[in-house]
């Protein structure tokens, strides 16, 4: 008989897990505490914004027309527990409030409040991003409170999805990593996963740690990559080189790949800014703290290219202050085809620019409701072309393809003065310089 799944947790990786399980042919059944989020799921809608995810829903939520019926949602971890075959833990793990180490309430409720209710044989699989160690931790916690004890086993199986492809990453993904004790664990998720398998992820099992450690370790990896063109930014400003044309040529050495070195203002969201600075808490509590040294060099040269950025609007505004002067932001998403706001160099820099008595106006194609509601103070726009209206300085810091297409004559004809900086290096330079605009990047000679 076909495994019956439950996905505890439906923020953006446990709604598109679920989804992309009942797409694989399993039944499933997803949980969530937040009433608002299980209503909104069962009409097949998603509460963030992720592209493909709420088709994929549709698919299969039951009770909408013409859907397979293979999903369906619940707040009750009793029927969770009875249902399920495999319970995969989707719940996250934020940065703990002035710490740098990560909150693990949300993890180890869920993995409590299920194991009270596991009367029979179940596998229960992390996939949240848990600092090294906590496996074993919930695994002896597990078979203390479930009344099936031994029959009860857990693997961790991290996820390393990224926002804005996280349907695609999670039907094909680069690879899957299983931490497991057993045979047993192994042989269940080999199934669960055949058909990406058989399409070609390769399958790498392993013992908990080091499943534990890939994630953060890959985070951390591509945290440094770029941390590393950004510090080249630096030293080409300070050189007069050009940090667009290095790396273009540092990534043709297919040792270094030519992803993850656009250099701006930085990393930002949920993962990669809170994941090293767990990262670093945890191996200090292991006494490997030496090791991960570096990782605070990563975090502050990234970020130092937000204070950069304000600093180059000061400059482009006059020098002397920002009171009086009127600053349009193209952006608020940590990245673009996001609606997501966390940790946002985007929003931090227009929430500095504010706090120095800069007049902010921000615009950005998914991330305003998310926006408003983390900095009110702010100002908006409903469009691009309304948010530089008048604007002394243009700062464009989230690459949305529809920044990339904006008309540069028609906003010109509108701005206050034609001078924009651009916080991602994604803008055609000649277009924008064509135009009559004073086009300044990171990283990139005045002109
Ligand atoms: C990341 C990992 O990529 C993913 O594997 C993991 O599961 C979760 O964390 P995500 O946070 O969705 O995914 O975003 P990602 O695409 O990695 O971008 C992270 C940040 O780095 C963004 O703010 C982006 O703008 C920035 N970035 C990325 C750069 O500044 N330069 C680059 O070259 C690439």
């Amino acid at each position: 008989m076909a495994l019956k799944i439950t996905v505890i947790g439906t923020g953006y990786l446990g709604a598109t897990h679920a989804a992309a399980m009942a797409e694989l042919g399993f039944e499933v059944l997803g949980l969530d505490v937040v009433p608002e989020k299980i209503e909104l799921l069962r009409r097949g809608e998603v509460p963030m914004y992720e592209p493909g995810l709420a088709e994929l829903l549709r698919r299969h939520v039951a009770g909408i027309e013409g859907s397979t019926g293979r999903l369906r949602f619940t707040m009750d971890y009793a029927e969770a527990a009875d249902f399920g075959d495999v319970h995969f833990v989707c719940v996250n793990t934020p940065q703990k409030h002035g710490e740098y180490a990560c909150d693990m309430s949300y993890v180890d409720a869920a993995m409590e409040s299920l194991a009270v209710h596991l009367t029979g044989p179940a596998l229960v699989v992390g996939k949240s991003t848990v600092p090294v160690g906590s496996a074993d931790r919930i695994a002896a916690r597990i078979r203390e409170l479930a009344p099936a004890g031994e029959a009860v086993e857990l693997a961790w199986n991290p996820e390393f999805l990224r926002e804005g492809f996280a349907v695609e990453d999670t039907l094909h993904p680069d690879r899957i990593v299983v931490g497991v004790r057993g045979e047993h664990a192994e042989k269940v998720l080999r199934e669960v996963y055949a058909t990406p398998v058989a399409e070609g992820s390769p399958f790498v099992v392993t013992d908990f740690p080091t499943a534990e450690l890939v994630k953060t370790s890959a985070n951390s990896f591509l945290a440094t990559k770029i941390s590393f063109i950004n510090a080249m930014a630096e030293v080409c400003e300070a050189a007069g080189g050009d940090v667009v044309r290095l790396a273009e040529a540092l990534g043709y050495d297919d040792r270094i790949g030519a992803k993850f070195l656009r250099a701006g203002i930085g990393f930002g969201g949920g993962c990669l800014p809170k994941d090293i600075r767990a990262f670093m808490a945890r191996a200090g509590e292991l006494g490997a703290d030496q090791a991960l040294t570096f990782l605070r060099e990563v975090d502050s040269i990234n970020m130092r290219r937000r204070g950069h950025m304000v600093e180059l609007a000061r400059d482009a505004v006059g020098g002397g202050s920002f009171l009086g002067k009127r600053v349009a932001v193209l952006g608020a998403a940590f990245k673009p085809d996001s609606d997501d706001v966390r940790d946002s160099p985007a929003l931090n820099v227009a929430g500095q620019i504010h706090l120095q008595g800069g007049q902010v106006t921000v615009y950005d194609p998914k991330g305003m409701a998310n926006a408003r509601r983390l900095f009110p103070t702010l100002g908006y726009a409903d469009s691009a072309e309304e948010a530089v209206r008048g604007a002394d300085v243009v700062l464009h810091l989230t690459e949305w393809r529809e920044f990339r297409e904006l008309d540069a004559e028609a906003l010109g004809a509108v701005v206050g003065r034609r001078v924009i900086l651009d916080g991602r290096n994604a803008l055609d330079p000649e277009r924008w310089r064509g135009a009559g605009w004073v086009y300044r990047a990171m990283g990139r000679p005045a002109a």
